[in-house]
């Protein structure tokens, strides 16, 4: 008989359960949470044993010690998962910040040896000792606000040594993170002096630390800021190309102020995601449809920084796979907890209450190529769960700001 050591019941359960097949949701399914009324949960050694409604989990037998609870019609959803974040950095930048307007004047900031520069030198001074304790309390907070599954990019240290310094870090808060921790080496996101007007030899230097990223196992995908004046696309198809090889996905920072063919090139190179992509063209928005990569829209740098923010609706009209993320920085996006990415979603981009719940649970999950493993309660899958202090999911989105993720257990124990 199947056993359980944590009964969630009496809950209004989403399940965000695949429907068909395991891709991820898109057009008019794009809002399909999967609600089961007085619904249940159970969930054995960290993995859901199974779900259901009613009575029907009185036929599990339970564990010595199991937790069981009724949680009286309140929301029992999946952890949420946050797809992009920049999360190892020291230093914050007061003064951008306070003064920026535009889209235009953080590049030219950037341009100016500001911005992401500033943030770099703050962060190459810092120990290791002190970046530990950074990505540790930024991770707690993040598990605190209901994220379950985060993923946590480098690109503070530019050069690859110092690159490779980061990674080793974020390995070490990974092993003694409480919730599930997915690594990308940002290996082009500015280009620091030594290389002044030799992006080539900067790309080689890139490519040259992918090695050791796949023989210390540091990242599972690679990462490039693909932005006017920063690297274009052909800067950046040798450094995807070799990540490939490496056995490494690669995802990148898409036509994030200006249009310049990012969501097409992505599609083409079949990333594992194209994100921000708010001046993604109509073309490029096709390309992503037919190659089924999912877009991240990141509302808080567009609400931070103030440009337009991505239409949601393009991408859910063409059937694009759309998820949510902080994108959490100290530049564009000092934004804590996926509930008010949420919530931007909604209000910023336009998505429903419904679709930003996809985008920040089962989308996201396929967008960190873990579309089977996370996001969802099926059986089998790690037992990542919240409770929330309303019978309404629908106030994630509406009440920001709100404290209503009551509970957070991850691989099956309560981490919050
Ligand atoms: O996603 N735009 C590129 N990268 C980050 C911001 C980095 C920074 O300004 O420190 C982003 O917006
Ligand atoms: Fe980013």
């Amino acid at each position: 008989m199947t056993q359980a050591d944590l009964v969630l019941r009496g809950a209004r359960l989403l399940t965000l359960a695949p429907l068909k097949d395991e891709r991820p949701r898109v057009g008019p399914s794009a809002g399909d949470v999967g609600v089961v009324a007085g619904g249940w949960v159970a969930s054995r050694d960290g993995a859901i044993v199974a779900t259901g409604h009613g009575d029907s989990h009185e036929r599990l037998a339970r564990a010595d010690g199991a937790v069981e609870r009724d949680v009286a019609g309140r929301v029992v959803m999946p952890g949420l998962v946050d797809p992009h974040t920049h999360l190892c950095y020291a230093g914050e930048r007061w003064e951008e910040f306070a003064t920026r307007r535009s889209g235009a004047e953080y590049l030219a900031v950037l341009a100016a040896g500001g911005g992401i520069h500033a943030t770099v030198r703050a962060t190459r001074d810092a120990s290791d000792d002190e970046l530990l304790a950074l990505l540790r309390r930024r991770i707690g907070d993040a598990t605190e606000l209901g994220t379950t599954t985060i993923e946590v990019k480098s690109g503070y240290g530019l050069e690859p040594e110092e690159e490779l310094r980061q990674l080793r870090l974020i390995a070490r808060a990974k092993a003694e993170a409480p919730i599930d921790v997915a690594v990308t080496y940002l290996a082009a996101h500015a280009l620091p002096a030594p290389y002044t007007d030799e992006r080539r030899r900067f790309i080689g230097a890139a490519r040259a630390a992918l090695a050791t990223v796949a023989r210390e196992k540091l990242a599972e995908a690679v990462d490039a800021f693909v932005e006017k004046g920063v690297f274009d696309v052909a800067d950046v198809r040798p450094l995807f190309a070799a990540a490939r090889t490496a056995g490494l996905a690669v995802t990148l920072h898409a036509d994030q102020l200006n249009d310049v063919g990012a969501a097409a090139f992505a599609a083409r190179v079949r990333a594992r995601s194209a994100d921000h992509v708010a001046h993604a063209s109509a073309d490029g928005v096709r390309a992503l449809a037919r190659a089924g990569v999912p877009a991240v829209l990141l509302p808080g740098s567009a609400f931070f920084v103030g440009y337009p923010p991505p239409d949601a609706r393009r991408f859910i009209s063409a059937r694009v796979p759309v998820a949510l993320a902080t994108d959490h920085n100290p530049g564009t996006s000092p934004l804590e907890g996926m509930a008010t990415a949420i919530a931007l979603g909604v209000t910023l981009c336009g998505l429903t209450p419904h679709e930003a719940i996809v985008a920040a649970t089962i989308n996201a999950a396929h967008a960190l190529g873990r579309g089977d493993r996370a996001g969802a309660l099926v059986a089998g899958r790690r037992a990542d769960i919240l409770v929330l202090e309303s019978d309404d999911e629908r106030e994630l989105a509406y009440r920001m700001g709100a404290p209503l993720v009551a509970e957070v257990y991850a691989a099956g124990k309560r981490v919050a």
